[in-house]
């Protein structure tokens, strides 16, 4: 493997606001068009938190106004246990989105068969509003990886990430989203731009995207490009839905930054800058608090979304501000 720069040619940022006219105004439920079937219940574009084990019992007994949940689909894939109590109790009382990370997307061989059917089994359960998973790989041959490793962006991945999502979409019976990934390295026979990549894959399968911008600022400190341009060429119309997390500042060898994608701390300033940036152009998303390591207290992890609401809130104002004063 070896390292490119990183580098690509980025047009100037967008001068204007672009605005969605299916998100005009406050904050609104999203449904977007999009060419395949959506899951059944949208999401509220509010902020939403990872449900861990630990705050069962207090989202349960507290009832607290959170806009919605997601796990992890591959945590519930057996058929009962208290992992499966909690979550109906759970769903019933809350928007769901399931988020996978093993599906393997990237991989250079098919799908698993009998993890797609558990795939399908839980969304008929649960009926959650949003499927994503990753662009990524996590399987070789008999081997399964516990990381999410990136894809080299070339014709021939590109068709296999399409055949993919094609088969889970088909399986499934609806749109999935897709995640940008982490990255800490460019593979030097990439032919595509990550975002052309992206943009061609939700082209060609229809899928939607999720952004997760602190992947996007974790890519752009370890490869040297600018986060922000990179949400200005996005292919933001597909976007459904955001994810906040956590990293870990390290350094490499040679001692320079070196970010890691760690899911086990708040989010940065400086992604909740890239966030507002982000929302300027989006309109308001479902955003999810990612944290899913050495997991806060409850209150902690709420003031995290509150926090999201709050940023969505304001930039929303100050649209209908802009749009009175014009
Ligand atoms: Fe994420």
């Amino acid at each position: 493997m070896i390292f490119a720069d990183g580098g690509r040619a980025i047009p100037a940022p967008a001068a204007t606001f672009i605005p969605r006219p299916d998100l005009a105004g406050d904050l609104i439920m999203t449904l977007r068009s999009i060419p395949t079937k959506p899951l059944a219940q949208a999401i509220p574009a509010r902020g939403g938190v990872g449900l861990k084990a630990e705050h069962y019992k207090t989202i349960l007994e507290t009832a607290p106004n959170i806009g919605f949940f997601e796990v992890h689909a591959e945590n519930y894939m057996g058929d009962g246990g208290p992992p499966h109590r909690y979550l109906t109790k759970i769903r019933s009382r809350y928007p769901l989105s399931l988020h996978g990370v093993g599906l393997s997307i990237g991989a250079d061989r098919p799908l698993d068969r009998d993890h797609l059917s558990r795939l399908r089994n839980l969304i008929n359960r649960y009926q959650p509003g949003l499927f994503s998973e990753h662009l990524a790989w996590s399987t070789h041959d008999a081997g399964f990886f516990n990381d999410l490793l990136p894809v080299p962006y070339t014709a021939e991945t590109l068709a296999r990430v399409v055949e993919h999502i094609d088969q889970v979409q088909d399986t499934i019976g609806c749109q999935m989203l897709l995640e940008n990934p982490t990255t800490y390295l460019a593979f030097s026979d990439s032919t595509y731009s990550e975002i052309d990549f992206i943009a061609e894959v939700a082209r060609r399968t229809g899928c939607g995207l999720l952004l997760d911008i602190n992947n996007v600022y974790v890519a752009s400190v370890n490869q040297q490009w600018n986060s922000e341009r990179y949400i200005d060429d996005y292919p933001l119309a597909h976007v459904q839905e955001i994810h906040l997390a956590g990293y870990a500042p390290e350094a490499d060898e040679k001692g320079r930054p070196l970010l890691i994608d760690t899911h086990d701390r708040p989010v940065d300033e400086i992604v909740w800058r890239l966030f507002e940036h982000a929302i300027e152009r989006l309109g308001p998303v479902p955003t999810l608090i990612e944290w899913d390591a050495k997991v806060p207290a409850w209150s902690e992890l709420v003031a995290e979304a509150g926090r999201a609401e709050a940023i969505m809130f304001a930039v929303g104002r100050k649209d209908q501000r802009y749009a009175a004063i014009g």
